[in-house]
């Protein structure tokens, strides 16, 4: 089996390492290519390039596998708790019954926001886009932590990790009950993570809340189906901006801003709302016949890595079905993506082009479901993947080789020329 490549550019031979991971592809080592030959690799949105050397998670887009730890998200989503996946991505092995419960002790009692920082949300209208008021609540609260600036320090980024983990829901759930109207709830250290995050989003003063088990659950899993997801943009986003060793907060906070994207993140409210224009069943062959004449895309279909399904929507589309089911409600939206689901799979352009639906195609539906607005949807993503992104991030700053990351360019702009005076211009 060869260890190395051959480029060829003339008459001049580069040899460049093939290394190898536990699975998946192999790599072609370019570190040194630039150096040696005077010439760039192009890559320009890396689709054919390894950002880094990771151990916690692994995805098979052609066998839809998709593993945490080594773990399968089947299996995790079925059995574990979103806590428990935490510190699974976070540390690299499952916890023991002590070493969940000093986790959770800790998470739990890093719940609470300054109470100074409330204010940092009146800024904001009313009907302000909540993933705007994370991205700007969330860099904000770099402002709050000059205790852990030293991401050199192993003791600093766990405690920034454990903050993150810990903060996300009260941020999110304050994003929430703001664009409500209703007043800020604080969190309760006897409850669960999910159960915590639901009451802050749903209880009123005026009554006492009662936990919803099976909403809990929902919460819970969907969670951890979006908890992290290999070097996705959001992820590489976040490691390029750790990598010049910005505050961890205001790391998070660049992850967020980029998952808002409508290819990223921002599927899943795109995808219910283009259920909704939809709006019958009668409707999709038209609806269909639009995004072959190109006119939108297919939104929550399609993956940049998952050419044959996305294990996570498969788990996403039962946890509907079940939601659905236990709450009593019948909502039509959910036959017509049923039903667009069918037609999509069935029509050459979907696959020939090997066009799945990803993990935003069920997700609104069932997250309406539960009574979150759409507006909400990407906010609820951006909540579980900060421990995926925080992950991420930590294991950037354990690898001794860390250096800054700067890409370079193929320049096909203006050669050198000199400047012309105002008068002197064409
Ligand atoms: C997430 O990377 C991750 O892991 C992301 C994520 C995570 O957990 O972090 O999994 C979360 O972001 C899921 C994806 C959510 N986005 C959407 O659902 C938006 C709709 N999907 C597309 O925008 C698209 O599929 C992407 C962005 C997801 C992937 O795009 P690629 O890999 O760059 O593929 P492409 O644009 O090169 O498309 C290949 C072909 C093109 O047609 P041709 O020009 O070859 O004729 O497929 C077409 C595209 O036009 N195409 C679609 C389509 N997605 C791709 N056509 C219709 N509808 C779509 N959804």
């Amino acid at each position: 089996m060869t260890d190395k490549a051959t480029l060829t550019i003339g008459d001049k031979s580069y040899d460049l390492p093939i290394l190898k991971g536990s699975t998946g592809p192999d790599v072609v080592d370019v570190r040194k290519f630039y150096g040696d030959s005077d010439h760039f690799t192009f890559d320009p949105a890396f689709t054919s390039t390894a950002s880094c050397e990771s151990k916690i998670t692994y995805i098979d887009g052609d066998a839809g596998i998709l593993l945490h730890r080594g773990y399968p998200i089947g299996q995790l989503a079925e059995e574990s708790s979103f806590l428990e996946v935490c510190h699974l991505l976070l540390n690299g092995e499952l916890p023991t019954a002590d070493e969940f419960a000093k986790f959770e002790h800790n998470i739990t009692y890093h719940t609470m926001l300054h109470a100074q920082f409330d204010s940092f949300f009146q800024g904001f209208r009313r009907d302000a886009h909540p993933m705007a008021v994370m991205t700007g609540a969330v860099g904000a609260l770099s402002a709050f932590y000059a205790d852990s600036l030293n991401v050199d320090d192993p003791k600093q980024r766990e405690i920034s990790a454990h903050r993150l983990i810990a903060k996300m829901p009260t941020i999110a759930a304050r994003a929430f009950q703001y664009s409500q109207g209703r007043p800020f709830v604080t969190p309760r250290n006897e409850l669960s993570y999910s159960e915590n995050f639901l009451r802050m989003c749903f209880s009123v003063p005026a009554e006492d809340w009662v936990p919803n088990p099976i909403l809990t659950r929902a919460m819970d899993r969907i969670f951890i189906l979006h908890a992290d997801h290999e070097q996705n943009a959001s992820t590489s986003t976040v490691r390029l901006a750790g990598s010049s060793g910005a505050h961890p907060f205001a790391c998070i906070a660049a992850g967020i801003a980029c998952l808002w994207g409508p290819s990223h993140g921002g599927a899943n409210q795109e995808a219910l709302e283009m259920l909704e224009e939809i709006g019958t069943v009668e409707n999709i062959p038209a609806y269909v016949q639009g995004v072959k004449d190109r006119k939108y895309k297919l939104m929550g279909f399609g993956h940049r890595v998952y050419k044959n399904f996305d294990p996570r929507a498969k788990v996403m589309q039962k946890t509907c079905y079940e939601v659905l089911e236990q709450l009593g409600i019948n909502d039509p939206l959910l036959h017509v993506a049923m039903e667009l689901e069918k037609v999509a799979l069935s029509d050459p352009y979907f696959i020939d082009r090997k066009l799945y639906p990803n993990i935003d195609f069920y997700s609104g539906i069932t997250l309406r479901a539960m009574g979150f607005p759409k507006e909400m949807f990407t906010v609820l993503f951006a909540l579980a993947r900060t421990v995926g992104w925080i992950s991420q991030w930590k294991e950037m700053f354990e690898d001794p080789s860390r250096k800054i990351g700067r890409p370079r360019q193929l320049y096909t702009g203006a050669t050198q020329r000199d400047y012309v005076p105002v008068d002197k211009r064409g």
